[in-house]
């Protein structure tokens, strides 16, 4: 989580609330963050810590943002790219509200 999935979601979020990448080097940062979040959704499925249909259904949640925001990156689709802020962000709250009822939602939002 803190390693992986925190830091890439802060680094997609940020570039998108600065109006989208402006060069080649910020679009393959944004796509690297992408694949970040798609892959760490599929880590978390084969981590089954907690192998109900919920956990399953969040971690998707995640994979599929994630894989969104790839596809907008590698069409370099700035708006398409904004339009992965919302559901990027639910994967992370969802899950949060099920599996960590003790954080959430104290530290609130995404986080
Ligand atoms: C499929 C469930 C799931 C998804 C999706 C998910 N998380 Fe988490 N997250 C957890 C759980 C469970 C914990 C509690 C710590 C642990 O067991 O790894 C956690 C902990 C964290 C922590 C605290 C770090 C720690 O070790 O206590 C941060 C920060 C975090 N998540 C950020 C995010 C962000 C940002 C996203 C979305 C981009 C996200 N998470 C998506 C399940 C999820």
């Amino acid at each position: 989580m803190l390693d992986l999935i925190y830091p890439a979601s802060n680094d997609l979020l940020l570039t998108i609330f600065r109006g989208g990448p402006k060069d080649e080097g910020e679009w393959a940062a944004a796509r690297r963050s992408a694949l970040a979040l798609a892959e760490s959704g599929n880590l978390l499925l084969t981590r089954s810590r907690s192998p109900q249909a919920d956990w399953i259904e969040d971690t998707k949640l995640l994979v599929d943002a994630g894989a969104a925001a790839y596809k907008a990156a590698q069409a370099r689709d700035t708006k398409a790219l904004a339009d992965v802020r919302e559901p990027l962000d639910r994967s992370c709250t969802t899950c949060h509200r099920q599996f960590r009822p003790n954080v959430f939602p104290q530290q609130g939002g995404s986080k």
